[in-house]
């Protein structure tokens, strides 16, 4: 199984920025935590940061055919991307999308994700232990899916 996780702007400073909000963890420590875990369950996962919309776009466009599902922290852009929300609907791929922070306890701007009408669930709050409760919760809706799929394609033949 392969999974692409997606980091969106200004998380490549984690462990540097806002640290009483995000705490003291760098992107690298918890992309490590999450390669341990995925590595158990025979999971590959694919990372990519980025802190332009359009390359996040064109990650997202890659991940059709190439992964089974993506996790996902837009982070500023969950509240403004059209963009973001429509390639994430254009690949139909499980979606979850993870933020550190609890959204809807902040600014009122925050409190919209945009991106999140395109995802199969939102994590929100848990802190970089989110990230975990994605992967756990992506590999278990890709599972039914494939299981859905396989009882389909028996049905069939
Ligand atoms: C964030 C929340 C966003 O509002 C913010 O712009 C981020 C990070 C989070 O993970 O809590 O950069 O997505």
């Amino acid at each position: 199984m392969k999974i692409a996780v997606i980091q969106g702007p200004n998380l490549n400073m984690l462990g540097i920025r806002e640290k009483h909000i995000y705490g003291p963890m760098s992107l690298e420590q918890i992309h490590e935590q999450m390669k341990a875990s995925a590595e158990q369950n025979n999971v590959e996962l694919e990372f990519f940061q980025s802190n332009l919309e359009g390359e996040i776009v064109d990650r997202i466009q890659e991940c059709l055919g190439e992964v089974e599902g993506i996790i996902i922290n837009p982070a500023a852009y969950s509240h403004t991307s059209i963009a973001i929300k429509d390639a994430l609907s254009a690949v139909n791929l499980p979606v979850v999308e993870v933020h550190i922070s609890n959204i809807y306890k902040r600014e009122e701007f925050r409190q919209k994700s945009i991106t999140a009408s395109a995802s199969t669930g939102v994590i929100s709050g848990f802190g970089p232990f989110g990230y975990h409760l994605g992967l756990i919760s992506l590999m278990q809706m890709i599972t039914e899916i494939k299981a859905v799929q396989e009882a389909n394609d028996s049905k069939e033949q």
